[in-house]
């Protein structure tokens, strides 16, 4: 799981993070036209989550998958974990009724015991972490025999890929101030495993592939591995 050349160090990852936190949702949505939510939406209804069951989002952000997992399972019991202080408080104010649990913390050093939870889903977050083994080591510790993990993030880099990362360059200069956040976006995106590449690394550190789902013409893909 090779990614260097660019400055993952968490210090940088996550001041990067607090600064655009306020912007993200409205840039995310606007970046692909509202296709992240449906990916999303998508990607956790492929998920097949068991009555009852104890759900982590990695990277949780500004609490997307957990709002989607909560509002498709209201039984279950979901938590997330970032560690950036304003993506977590944007994610606490769409936390309607309190049901989601947000804590702060780093994906690389999770304060759970081994086989604590029955899924756990990350999605663009992998690609930010400058020791991703030490991410997949900590998914695979703490989810449940045949528990299942489902990651997402970008997929193919292909003509739709460039495209898009066309359309990224554009849009930010536009809407923000400092679009350094989405330069790095687009380098990080051009470094990071293709899913087969991706599914072969979560093998390795022992998981079982279940299912890649490919959104966008590939673009996005989704992975759900089993324990
Ligand atoms: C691109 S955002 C994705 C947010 C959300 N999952 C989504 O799909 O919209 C990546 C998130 O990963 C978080 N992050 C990156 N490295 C992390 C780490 N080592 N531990 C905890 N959070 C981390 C960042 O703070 C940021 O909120």
């Amino acid at each position: 799981m090779t990614q260097n050349k660019i400055d993952k160090s968490p210090q940088t990852i996550q001041t990067m993070f607090n600064i655009i936190a306020d912007k993200y949702d409205l840039i995310n949505n606007i970046m692909s036209l509202g296709a992240h939510k449906y990916i999303k939406y998508k990607s956790i209804k492929n998920l097949d989550i068991k009555p009852n069951a104890k759900v982590i989002d990695l990277c949780c952000g500004t609490g997307d998958l957990c709002n989607i997992v909560k509002k498709l399972h209201p039984d279950s019991n979901v938590t997330g974990i970032d560690f950036s202080d304003n993506m977590l408080e944007i994610a606490r104010q769409k936390n309607v009724n309190n049901k989601i649990l947000y804590f702060q913390g780093d994906v690389t050093n999770l304060p759970y015991e081994d086989n604590s939870f029955d899924t756990v889903t990350m999605a663009f977050g992998l690609r930010n972490i400058a020791n991703p083994e030490k991410a997949v080591e900590e998914v695979y510790r703490i989810l449940k025999p045949q528990g299942k993990f489902l990651h997402i993030d970008f997929g193919e880099k292909n003509c739709l890929s460039r495209i898009y990362n066309i359309f990224t360059k554009i849009t930010s200069k536009i809407l923000t101030e400092n679009n350094s956040a989405y330069e790095y976006l687009i380098q990080s995106k051009n470094i990071f495993p293709s899913p087969e590449d991706l599914i072969k690394d979560f093998e390795r550190k022992g998981f079982i592939r279940e299912k890649r789902q490919d959104y966008l013409f590939g673009v996005i893909s989704s992975q759900i591995m089993t324990k």
